[in-house]
């Protein structure tokens, strides 16, 4: 089966197998931005299963993007956090990907202070009790740009394989390329081209970074499930851009990849699901013909059994990301390797107590897994 086989990347390196560890934030760093020893345990043991490679939790690149108390990349001093992250990333002999972000608008005033909200433009998010950005200045701008090149070259001094952008699920980058979030009028906003001039920037400056022998990846949502939020058509003429700029993958995240959901930016899972124009095709197979072999494919989103990953292979990726399977079951490949599909956990404990201890989730983390209902299956 196309699962279990190895893949190469455009810059050489390889993995054993198609299946990946989605990025996954823990919210239990600590408070300077290093990784806790308990964060760390949650990755180990859930890479020493023989994933092909694992993506890390997003780091933030400025302190004034940070959406949750989690791993940054934003200076020198992040270095030991970050070796000691890439070590227990590879446990198992995968490859370890440093994912990195910036949270614009929905950054959290209690983590950056009530005023240093800055976005693309003056818009506050969707989010319940979401807070008004400033506008960043077009040297703000530059300086984002800066900084996510500066996580990458600490990405690469750490001992990482490569690193990933986050220009997915409605954080700084993805706002760029949102009309509803992005109302510029200079070189990085109003018209559909110069909306992409934010993400391919920051794309073309990790690519530069990291040099042409590592993994540089680069996560997209494939279309906004808002009303007045771009389409798939305006994101295959990103992809496209991206394509250009020899990139190893680019990521097509869904909530859910068999019925083409996006992550709505509310993120309130135990609602109403909002009612959305589902593209006639599915972005993962719209993306891979764009992309046309330049890049590999990776798609994300309900991935549950080996017949959901070959379901996403057969739509024309080459490589999936596994969320929330790994999350309720840090052994979860090993078992769906062995065909123990009967013993996968499906759920986390009804017990609280039960979870941090025997799965390897950081107290922290539960709080934040059960603090959105409806997000992560319980027993
Ligand atoms: C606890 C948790 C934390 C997450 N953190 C991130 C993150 O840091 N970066 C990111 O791109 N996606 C993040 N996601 C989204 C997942 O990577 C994945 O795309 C999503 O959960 C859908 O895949 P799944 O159904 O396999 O979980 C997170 C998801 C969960 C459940």
């Amino acid at each position: 089966m196309v699962v279990w086989s190895p893949f190469r990347f455009n810059c050489g390196q390889a993995i054993s197998n198609r299946f990946v560890i989605a990025p996954l934030t823990t919210d239990a760093s600590h408070e300077d931005g290093t990784a806790a020893d308990d964060e760390l345990e949650f990755v180990r043991r859930r890479s020493a299963s023989g994933f092909g490679a694992t993506i890390s939790s997003a780091a933030y690149v400025a302190p004034d993007g940070r959406s949750w108390q989690g791993i940054g990349a934003a200076h020198e001093g992040h270095l030991p956090s970050l070796q000691r992250l890439a070590e227990a990333m590879r446990a198992a002999g995968g490859l370890a990907i440093l994912q990195i972000y910036d949270g614009g608008r929905i950054a959290r005033p209690d983590l950056i202070g009530e005023h240093a909200l800055r976005a693309p433009s003056a818009v506050a998010s969707l989010r319940p009790g979401a807070k008004t950005p400033r506008a960043m200045t077009a040297d703000e701008v530059e300086g984002l740009i800066a900084s996510f090149r500066q996580a990458a070259s600490l990405a690469r001094k750490a001992g990482f394989d490569g690193v990933e952008v986050h220009g997915a699920n409605h954080y700084a980058v993805h706002q760029f390329f949102s009309p509803r979030a992005n109302h510029r009028t200079d070189k990085w906003g109003g018209t559909l081209a110069k909306r992409m001039n934010f993400p391919l920037a920051v794309a073309h400056a990790v690519r530069d970074a990291l040099g042409p022998k590592l993994i540089a990846g680069f996560r997209v949502t494939p279309f906004e499930a808002e009303s007045d939020g771009y389409t798939l058509d305006d994101s295959k003429l990103l992809c496209g851009e991206l394509a250009k700029l020899n990139l190893d993958y680019i990521s097509v995240s869904l909530d859910d990849y068999r019925n083409s959901r996006p992550v709505g930016e509310t993120r309130v899972y135990n609602g109403p699901v909002a009612k959305i124009d589902t593209p006639a095709e599915s972005p993962v197979t719209a993306f891979a013909r764009v992309i046309a072999g330049r890049s590999a494919v990776m798609t994300s989103g309900g991935i549950k059994t080996c017949a959901d990953a070959g379901g996403a292979i057969e739509l024309g990726a080459d490589l999936v990301a596994v969320g929330r399977a790994v999350v309720v079951d840090p052994e979860w490949l090993s078992k769906v390797r062995s065909k123990h599909d009967a013993s996968i956990l499906a759920g986390l404990p009804k017990d609280e107590r039960e979870i941090a201890g025997a799965l390897s989730i950081p107290p922290r983390m539960v709080e934040y897994l059960l603090s959105r209902p409806g997000w992560i299956p319980r027993l």
